[in-house]
């Protein structure tokens, strides 16, 4: 039977998310209404659904119309357009996630996976019986990968490596040369690489015009790539559950397909027509936009506050996504941030995420703030850690 290990973050976000008034824990941009994503658009007047439409499985793979908005996002500024018929819509990057590791991983095989990330990227593959090795970031190297590591960590049965571009926790992304040096030797060895890309294109440090700014894993002119990309995070609409799988091998899709008739059929016709809405021409640039200058705006708060409470806290500042990865301590020494984050939602309702409890026991004092939310709750939430954390330092654990 397959065994999984407890999704530590995903507990923590259930037992604690309706329990916070402030939630700084979310890593969506602050999630919209179809009112607003109406609103949005450019065409006043457009409906987001057909009320007169059967409610069939609908177009088994995807909706087409939403396929063909996502290949021309990844089309654009690529002298190769990707095929809309190379992309798998699914409910959620979640179940994208796991298809992928369920038609490609099993005993036998190695998978090299990026670290600290979304525990599901390395934990899944475990569970299906293959040998995982984590590719280790730290701050002191500004989460930065190491390729020399890389080519180290690779063995003959190294069957994929699985990265997080923009990470999550860290808000760090994998640059355009490391991306480079990265396929060129997994090409070499012939190892799929997977790119998990659900926090693109939320880039506020860094930007499209600087020479490292990281394009899709697609667009690196490697077939053996997959990204997945999802609604919930960079386009505010986790609600519609509504993910995809892109690939530049039709025989991956093909792979993919057949492992995603036994688990989908196919997705909501009603979640597939909001979110092919909100991709469409007449929406998307007012989407991101929107969500763009919020991060940007709202890190520059949370910057301030980092620094302003120095003596308890510093971070390397995210140049991507949604969250930041914050080292807490007192005396230089790390706190325990799962007492932290526990103590400071019960006793004042502000929900962060404690990074040794949630990433990995060797984030001593860690904690993941969402910070791209309403940008008054934002400062609300902060101000209430910030007077709480003055009066009970002291009296935290420390975590050595
Ligand atoms: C890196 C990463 N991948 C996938 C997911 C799941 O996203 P979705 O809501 O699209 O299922 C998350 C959610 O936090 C995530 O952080």
């Amino acid at each position: 039977m397959v065994k999984f290990e407890h999704f530590a973050v995903e507990r923590w976000m259930d037992d604690y998310e309706t329990k916070s008034t402030h939630n700084l824990a979310e890593t969506c941009c602050a999630s919209i209404s179809l009112d607003d994503l109406q609103a949005l658009s450019e065409v006043k007047g457009l409906s987001l659904l057909s009320h007169s439409a059967k409610m069939t499985y609908g177009e088994i793979p995807g909706l087409k119309s939403l396929r063909t908005n996502l290949a021309n996002l990844y089309s654009s500024k690529t002298s190769t357009p990707l095929p809309a018929e190379n992309i798998l819509i699914t409910p959620g990057a979640i179940m994208a996630n796991h298809l992928i590791f369920y038609s490609l991983v099993g005993p036998g095989d190695h998978v090299i996976c990026h670290y600290p990330t979304y525990q599901q990227l390395f934990d899944t593959p475990r569970s299906l019986g293959a040998e995982v090795d984590l590719w280790k970031t730290s701050p002191e190297k500004n989460w930065s990968l190491d390729i020399d590591e890389l080519e180290k960590m690779i063995k003959k049965n190294t069957k994929l490596i699985v990265i997080n571009n923009p990470q999550n926790p860290t808000g760090a992304v994998v640059t355009k040369s490391n991306l480079e040096k990265l396929v060129a030797i997994a090409s070499a060895h012939n190892i799929t690489v997977m790119s998990d890309e659900v926090y693109r294109p939320i880039f506020h440090g860094i930007g499209p015009m600087d020479k490292e700014f990281p394009p899709s894993i697609l667009s690196l002119g490697y077939n053996n790539t997959i990204a997945v990309g999802s609604l919930s995070k960079a386009y505010s609409l986790a609600g519609i559950r509504t993910g995809w799988i892109a690939s530049r091998s039709p025989e991956m899709i093909a792979r993919i397909m057949n492992a995603r008739h036994y688990t989908t059929i196919s997705v909501s016709q009603l979640d597939s027509a909001v979110a092919s809405y909100a991709l469409a021409a007449h929406t998307i640039h007012a989407l991101i936009g929107r969500n763009i200058k919020l991060a940007k705006n709202n890190l520059e708060i949370l910057d301030k506050w980092v620094s302003d409470h120095r003596e308890f806290c510093d971070y390397v500042k995210p140049v991507a996504g949604t969250t930041a990865f914050i080292r807490f301590k007192r005396d230089s020494k790390p706190l325990n941030s799962e007492t932290l984050c526990r103590r400071l939602v019960e006793e004042e309702k502000v929900l962060w995420v404690p990074g040794s409890h949630s990433f990995g026991p060797e984030f001593k004092g860690f904690v993941r703030i969402g910070y791209v939310c309403e940008t008054e709750d934002l400062k609300a939430g902060l101000d209430k850690a910030s007077s709480w954390l003055k009066k009970e330092v002291a009296t935290l654990p420390l975590d050595e």
